[in-house]
């Protein structure tokens, strides 16, 4: 027998995909690593799958069914380029490369143009849901051309998770659009990984609560309109007790988060395409902060505010919970304007409306209110910020006070909420009929004769600010 589908890479992630893929009807799975040792491993450990191992590239192509298809699971970077030179080497034309792996979409587009000279296609597919999901149903954010997608198409709605009867994955692009998007989301995740640390610190050190009692409060939340992965796998880990010291967990670990850049590169990508996620880059500056152990000790004795107990404590953990939900709402709605302002740079045809439909399951960011994502795109294809849908202009018309009320309360008790009052700022500038923006082409003007326009003509202006004062019209604009 021959397989259908490839896997090369032996780790958790290329292992339990494979698993996936061999558990599907009409799926065999040919299976590579570099270390034939791995490779055995797995067979060892899972007799009930499938496999075609292979203990060379050459073996693995003569394995696979034409056009073949192989999806490479390694850690990105240069792993990732290695593996593909080594597939164009025993591939033919018409056959399919995935880069299942988070790799930056500007490595996606370069390695595309470079092994489509081959004949060959390459596909760049951002693929969430870490271990579990691999094994039991990821979301797949596929890029590469239409015509890969006819073949691959099948066999990846065959593995990823299944919401409403739809399986989440869809073709979101040519080239990088996938990894782009993937990209995207893990931004999303950040920003909404710190909403949920935030609101925990400040129901914690507000309230007295205990981790254990603030589980029930997520677990509670669960239940409503801020259902999601991250809100329900934040009690598991709050619930945790450490089993050494019987404290809890969360009291235990090292409280300085690290990172594989993902969120760091959809901020540089924003700040390039112009697109404010303040949000995230909150998120990562979080992050940032956390891991600065000199610094942090350092500024431990510098003056805070004397502490004030929360008084009404149900009201107040109730403002949290809405203050996470509208800036929940702010960073969907920055991560879309990047996903708009990276398709209109690149050239990809994405559907915002099927995006969110495809987080709905199997990635880290799913939750209960991506639908009303869809249903925003649906009715408004043209919509020019999430937020000023008519479902999310409610979310936060409700949640506006509270909002406010906790990012104050969070100021006076000097407790960190960068993500809460950055995104309120967001709502606010958003808002606001006239920005402080004039004042700051006013001091260009001054220092440097950068010009401005005007609000009640056309035309672009300049103030002789060292001469007479008087204005002039500019032909040149800088
Ligand atoms: C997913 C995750 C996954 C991974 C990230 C975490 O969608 O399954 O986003 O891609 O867990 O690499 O990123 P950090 O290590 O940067 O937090």
């Amino acid at each position: 027998t021959q397989a259908n589908i490839g896997v090369v890479g032996m780790a958790v992630m290329g292992s339990n995909l494979a698993r996936n893929l061999a558990s599907r009807e009409g799926n065999t799975v040919a299976i590579f690593n570099r270390s034939y040792e791995k490779t055995q491993t797995v067979l060892d450990e899972h007799p009930e799958a499938e496999f075609i191992p292979a203990s060379s590239y050459e073996e693995f192509a003569a394995s696979l069914t034409k056009p073949r298809t192989a999806i490479i699971m390694v850690q990105a970077g240069k792993g990732t380029d290695a593996v593909i030179d080594a597939l164009t080497e025993v591939f033919e034309p018409g056959d399919i490369i995935v880069d299942g792996g988070n790799a930056l979409f500007t490595d996606t587009i370069r390695r595309e143009k470079a092994v489509r000279e081959t004949g060959i296609n390459f596909v760049g597919a951002g693929i969430s849901g870490g271990e579990e999901g691999a094994l039991l149903g990821p979301s797949i954010m596929p890029g590469g051309s239409a015509e890969a997608w006819e073949t691959l198409g099948p066999i990846l709605k065959s593995i990823a998770a299944v919401v409403d009867g739809e399986p989440c994955v869809t073709h979101v692009g040519t080239d990088g659009a996938g990894h782009f998007v993937k990209m995207i989301h893990n931004g999303i995740e950040y920003a909404d990984m710190q909403l949920i640390g935030e609101a925990y610190d400040l129901i914690r050190r507000g309230t007295g609560k205990t981790p254990a009692e603030i589980a029930e409060i997520f677990a509670e939340w669960n239940k409503g309109e801020l259902e999601s992965y991250l809100i329900e796998i934040t009690a598991e880990v709050l619930r945790q007790v450490d089993a050494e010291t019987g404290k809890p967990l969360v009291d235990v670990i090292l409280d300085q988060a690290g990172s594989k850049g993902t969120g760091v590169w959809t901020v540089q990508t924003s700040l390039d395409l112009g697109i404010p996620v303040s949000g995230i880059a909150e998120a990562v500056f979080a992050r940032s902060v956390s891991s600065k152990p000199a610094q942090r000790a350092a500024a431990a004795a510098l003056p805070g505010p004397t502490a004030n107990p929360v008084e009404d404590v149900d009201g107040f953990i109730e403002g949290v919970r809405l203050a996470l939900y509208a800036s929940k709402v702010i960073a969907y709605s920055q991560g879309f304007d990047a996903i708009v302002a990276g398709a209109e740079q690149y050239g990809w045809d994405i559907k915002k409306g099927e995006i969110a439909k495809i987080w709905r399951g199997g990635c880290i960011i799913r939750a209960r209110f991506l639908n009303r994502i869809t249903e925003a795109y649906a009715e408004n294809p043209g919509l020019v910020s999430l937020v000023t849908a008519p479902f999310f202009t409610d979310v936060v018309a409700t949640a506006q006070e509270s909002w406010r009320n906790v990012v104050a309360d969070a100021a006076h008790a000097g407790i960190p909420a960068p993500v809460f009052a950055s995104s309120l700022a967001y709502y606010d500038s958003l808002r606001a009929d006239r920005l402080p923006a004039a004042l700051t082409q006013g001091q260009r003007d001054f220092f440097g004769a950068h010009t401005y326009k005007r609000v009640d003509k056309e035309g672009t202006f300049h103030t002789l600010w060292s001469g007479d004062r008087s204005e002039i019209e500019s032909v040149d604009s800088h």
